[in-house]
C-alpha cells in the first residue's frame, strides 16, 4: 500500500530528526569517546539491556535556551533515557552522552531523567544512571542547579522505594557526584572514571595541592580510601555487566523479595570443611572469606567493597536458592576489630538489604571496637551507633552465628539477640565475654595479681579460671543469649531451614515518621 507524499515525508523528517539525535556529539567525538576506552553512551545502553528491549523516551527533547546557549546544538539534550531490561526485569536507565556538552546537565536534560525515575517509582521498577558527566551546564546558571535539585529530591524520595544503581564511566565533576551519591549503589570503571565535588585546577588554585585528576578520585581511590563506591572494574562493558550481577541479588522494589534461584547445591551438604578452617586456638586468624564459600550455594559470595574497610566482609549471596546478605567479622584484618570505616561499610549494607527484603546473616569473630586516640577523636561512637541503630532497625529475618569470639560492644554491634536477632547460634569454638580472659583477668584481679608473690603465676591462674568461667559458648547459651550451639559440619542445612522457619516473619513497630539514625 503506497501512502501519500505527504505523510511519506513527515515519516522521513521523523527519521532524519531521530538520526540527528542519534549521533550525538557527532562521529568525530564519538571517536574520541572509543579512543578513550569507552563506549558511546547507546553503546552502553545496548551492552547494558537484554537485545532489543530499549524503550526510548524524550528523544527529540531539546535544550532549554538562555543567552549564552543560542545557536548551541545539544542533540538529545546531551542525555539518552528510557526503559528496557535486565535478564526479562524490566527496568529504567538513563545514559549521559558526553559527546553533547560533556554530558553537561541542564534544565531540560536534569527533566529527561526525573521523567524516567518517576515512571520508575509509579512501575516499581530499579533505576540505572550511566554517568558521565562534566557537571552542571554552566551556561545555563541556576537552570542547571534547578536540574539537578529535581533529581536529587527525587534520588532521595525514591530511595528504598526502587534499587538506585550509579554506573561512573567517565568524569562526574561538582554536582554530578552527589546524584550517584545519594543511590543505593556506585561501579566505577578503573582508569577512565573519576568523582570529586571540586577538580585539581580549583583545589590547586585554593590549597596549593597539586593533584591527577585519578589520584583525586579514580576508581581506587573511591573503593579503597574513601569508601564512596561499591565495586570497581575494568572497562565499561566489566561495570555494566557487574550492574547485571548485582540486579540478581536485588528486588524489582520495596514491596517484592529478591528473585529466587534454583541451585543444584544441595540444602543438607555439610559443611565439614569448616573444621579445618575454623581452628579453637583464638591466637590464629583464619579467612572468613572461606568459611562464607562453604556455607552459601555453590561458594559465590558477590562481595560489596571488597576493598575498603577490609576487616568487615559485606555481600550478597544465595542459601537454599535465595538471597541472603552476609557481614561478618574478618579475622585476617585488625584482627577483625570494628572501626570507624567498618561501622560505616556494615551499617550501610544492612539498611540496604533491611529496605529490599533482603534477610541478613551475621558471623561474628570480633575482639571489640579499634581502640585509639584517632578513632575515638573521630568519632567512634558515632560512626558505630550507625551499627547498632541499622541492626536494630532492621525487620529482616536476622540469624547470627558466632564463630569464635565475640566481646564487648563489638557483641552488640554485631546484632546479638537483644539487638534484635531473630536466632543467635553458636560454634562449639566461640566464646563470648564482656572482654578476653587476659585483659579481664588483668582488670578483675589485679591487686591479687601484685600482691602475690608469684604474680605471673596467679595471672595465669586468674586467666584459666576466667577462661573457664566465661571464654565459651555454654555461659551465654545457659542465659538464653545464644539459641542453640551447633555442630559445623551442619551449619549449612541449619541456615538454610532456620532462614525458611523465618520466612513468615513479621514485626511491628511503635509510629513514627522516621527514626532519626546517628549520622
Ligand atoms: C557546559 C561543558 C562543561 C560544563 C565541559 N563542557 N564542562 N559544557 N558545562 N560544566 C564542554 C566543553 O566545553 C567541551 O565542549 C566538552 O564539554 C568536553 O569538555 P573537555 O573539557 O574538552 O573534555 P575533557 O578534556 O575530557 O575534560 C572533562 C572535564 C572538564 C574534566 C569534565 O570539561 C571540566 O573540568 N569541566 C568543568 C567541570 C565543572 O567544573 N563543572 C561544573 C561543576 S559545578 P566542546 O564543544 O569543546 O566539545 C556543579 C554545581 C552543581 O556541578 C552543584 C549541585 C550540588
Amino acid at each position: 500500500m503506497s501512502h501519500s507524499l505527504e505523510l511519506q515525508e513527515l515519516i522521513a523528517e521523523m527519521e532524519q530528526r531521530r538520526a540527528v539525535v542519534e549521533a550525538g556529539g557527532g562521529a568525530a567525538k564519538q571517536q574520541k569517546q572509543r579512543d578513550a576506552g569507552k563506549l558511546t553512551a547507546r553503546e552502553r545502553i545496548d551492552t547494558l539491556l537484554d537485545e532489543g528491549s530499549f524503550l526510548e523516551l524524550s528523544t527529540f527533547t531539546e535544550h532549554g535556551g538562555g543567552a549564552l546557549m543560542r545557536g548551541v546544538e545539544a542533540p538529545g539534550e546531551g542525555v539518552i533515557t528510557g526503559s528496557g531490561s535486565i535478564g526479562g526485569r524490566q527496568v529504567f536507565v538513563f545514559s549521559q552522552d558526553f559527546t553533547v556538552l560533556g554530558g553537561s546537565l541542564g534544565k531540560r536534560n536534569a527533566q529527561k531523567v526525573a521523567k524516567i525515575m518517576d515512571l520508575a517509582a509509579k512501575t516499581g521498577c530499579p533505576i540505572i544512571g550511566l554517568n558521565d558527566s562534566a557537571g552542571a551546564r554552566i551556561q545555563e546558571g541556576v537552570d542547571s542547579l534547578s536540574g539537578y535539585g529535581e533529581i536529587f529530591y527525587r534520588n532521595a524520595t525514591y530511595s528504598g522505594v526502587v534499587p538506585q544503581i550509579s554506573a561512573i564511566l567517565g568524569p562526574c565533576a561538582g554536582g554530578a557526584v552527589y546524584s550517584p551519591a545519594l543511590t543505593d549503589f556506585i561501579l566505577m570503571s578503573r582508569g577512565s572514571s573519576f568523582m570529586f565535588i571540586t577538580g585539581p585546577e580549583v583545589i590547586k588554585s585554593v590549597t596549593r595541592e597539586e593533584v591527577t585528576f585519578d589520584q583525586l578520585g579514580g576508581a581506587d581511590v573511591h573503593n579503597r580510601k574513601s569508601g564512596v563506591a561499591h565495586l570497581e572494574f575494568d572497562g565499561d562493558e566489566a561495570v555494566l555487566d557487574g550492574i547485571r550481577h548485582l540486579l540478581q541479588y536485588l528486588p524489582q522494589n520495596a514491596r517484592q523479595k529478591p528473585p529466587s534461584r534454583p541451585t543444584s547445591d544441595s540444602s543438607a551438604r555439610q559443611t565439614t570443611e569448616l573444621l579445618d578452617i575454623v581452628t579453637p586456638d583464638q591466637r590464629r586468624p583464619y579467612a572468613m572469606h572461606e568459611v562464607i564459600h562453604s556455607l552459601v550455594d555453590g561458594g559465590e559470595f558477590f562481595e560489596i567493597q571488597p576493598l575498603w574497610a577490609k576487616n568487615i566482609l559485606c555481600g550478597f549471596a544465595h542459601l537454599g536458592g535465595e538471597v541472603v546478605g552476609i557481614v561478618a567479622n574478618n579475622p585476617k584484618v585488625m584482627a577483625g576489630t570494628l572501626n570507624i570505616d567498618a561501622s560505616d561499610k556494615a551499617a550501610r549494607f544492612i539498611r540496604t538489604c533491611d529496605c529490599y527484603n533482603i534477610p541478613i546473616l551475621t558471623l561474628v569473630d570480633v575482639t571489640g571496637f579499634l581502640p585509639g586516640v584517632a578513632q575515638e577523636h573521630a568519632g567512634i561512637i558515632r560512626h558505630g551507633a550507625k551499627m547498632l541503630y541499622a541492626y536494630a532497625e532492621a525487620s529482616v529475618p536476622k540469624i547470627t552465628l558466632i564463630t569464635r569470639k565475640s566481646y564487648g560492644g563489638a557483641y552488640l554491634a554485631m546484632n546479638s539477640r537483644d539487638m534484635g536477632a531473630d536466632v543467635v547460634y553458636a560454634w562449639p569454638t566461640a566464646a563470648v565475654a564482656v572482654m578476653g580472659a587476659e585483659g579481664a583477668a588483668n582488670i578483675v584481679y589485679r591487686r591479687e595479681i601484685q600482691a602475690a608473690e608469684n604474680p605471673e603465676a596467679v595471672r595465669a591462674e586468674k586467666i584459666a579460671e576466667y577462661k573457664e568461667a566465661f571464654d565459651n559458648p555454654y555461659v551465654a547459651a545457659a542465659k538464653g543469649y545464644i539459641d542453640e550451639i551447633i555442630p559445623m559440619e551442619d551449619t549449612r542445612r541449619r541456615l538454610i531451614a532456620t532462614f525458611k522457619m523465618l520466612e513468615g516473619k513479621e514485626e511491628q513497630r511503635p509510629y513514627r515518621k522516621h527514626g532519626n539514625e546517628p549520622l
